[in-house]
């Protein structure tokens, strides 16, 4: 079996964060969500990976490398322009050479991976297996619906959705999802629509097996990703921060408090601050007359002082330095300087990126 994971998109509904980066490089705990899909495959047994990619292709390449240190090989495959899920897979004809493959979407995440549905799929064989969550606006996915627990239909983004069965973004295949796909049209949206696809694979016959996620949050659909709301990301950094263990690899000065399950990555100085775990402190960064609450990402080579965060998520490089009140609920871009001027008027002076949002007391 082969593994694809599809990393084109232009992630507009998280700018400004995607102005200047992948979507699937967004951290969640501080490891790029990309790299969840690629061990999350690596762990189902499969080291054979192709990586669509898009506009952000050298940066995504950057990151990730030849794959050997995740275990895998890996093979990049450019998709010329976002024409749909299905039109990436088309793209990955040659690369996945009739054999049966594990379709990952670079922005979702799978709280426990997908072991047992890889298994599953092996052992059961069908045409297709799709992975199924149940979510509270589903007008922003693909649903389907089950009559006596087969598919019967699959809808991509309905305005009156018919159940709350959502489409994960993760799909197993064999090789006749591509008779499948030569035989749809583009969308609406101007897609080849993978949902159609597996339409047709029922239409025409072909057996497509559903996997019912029922754990709440199990899946994290990426909702965040579909209806740009920043708590949806932080969900996904909460649920993750939950289930990490603490590792301590940083250096611990004078007057620190930790309290719960903290991890401190390599080169990291803490000073003077209490941390509430769950949290996670990056490589190179300094913490120092600080406090740290629960739920919070910060990653490397950041600098927080005399600050208060908590709940959040920082990118790599930023400065938080004599910030007043608390920081909460809040995610920080890459290289940002939160702080306070000497200067007067005693005033908020902003340079805020496109698409940015700031929310002040
Ligand atoms: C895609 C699929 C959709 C699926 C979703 C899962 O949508 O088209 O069926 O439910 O991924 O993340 P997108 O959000 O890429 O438009």
């Amino acid at each position: 079996m082969k593994g694809l994971i599809l990393s084109g998109g232009k992630g507009t509904r998280l700018r400004p964060i995607t102005h200047t980066s992948a979507k699937q490089l967004v951290p969640i705990a501080n490891k790029p969500i990309l790299f969840y899909a690629v061990e999350a495959i690596v762990a189902a047994g499969i080291d054979e990976i192709g990586i669509i990619t898009g506009d952000t292709g050298a940066e995504v390449e950057a990151a990730v490398g030849d794959g050997s240190r995740f275990g895998a090989r890996v093979t990049y495959i450019a998709q010329d322009a976002p024409r749909g899920l299905a039109h990436a897979v088309l793209c990955a004809r040659e690369f996945l050479a009739g054999e049966p493959f594990v379709m990952y979407l670079g922005d979702n995440l799978i709280r426990h991976g997908i072991v047992p549905i890889v298994e599953g799929f092996t052992e059961t064989q069908p045409d297709a297996l799709i992975l199924l969550a149940r979510v509270p606006e589903p007008q922003h996915f693909g649903v389907a619906e089950l009559i006596e627990g087969k598919v019967v239909r699959l809808v991509e983004k309905p305005a009156k959705p018919t159940s709350d069965l959502a489409l994960v973004g993760v799909y197993l295949f064999n090789h006749t999802v591509f008779e499948a796909i030569d035989a749809i049209d583009y969308s609406a949206r101007g897609e080849l629509e993978i949902t159609d696809a597996i339409q047709r694979m029922i239409d025409t016959g072909r057996r497509v097996d559903p996997h019912l996620i029922v754990e709440p949050h199990q899946a994290l659909v990426a909702t965040w990703k579909d209806t740009g709301r920043l708590e949806d990301m932080l969900e996904a950094n909460r649920i993750v921060l939950d289930d990490l263990a603490p590792r301590m690899e940083g250096t611990i000065g004078e007057g620190v408090r930790m309290h719960g399950k903290v991890i401190v990555e390599r080169g990291a100085q803490l000073t003077n601050c209490t941390v509430r775990g769950p949290a996670i402190i990056g490589e190179n960064t300094v913490i120092d007359d600080a406090y740290i609450g629960p739920y919070t990402s910060i990653y490397y080579g950041c600098t927080v002082r005399n600050a208060e965060l908590e709940h959040s998520i920082v990118l790599e490089n930023s400065v938080i330095e004599n910030v007043e009140g608390k920081i909460e609920s809040s995610l920080i871009g890459k290289e940002c300087l939160i702080g306070r001027s000497p200067l007067r008027p005693r005033a908020y002076k902003l340079m805020v990126g496109d698409h940015s949002r700031v929310e002040l007391r």
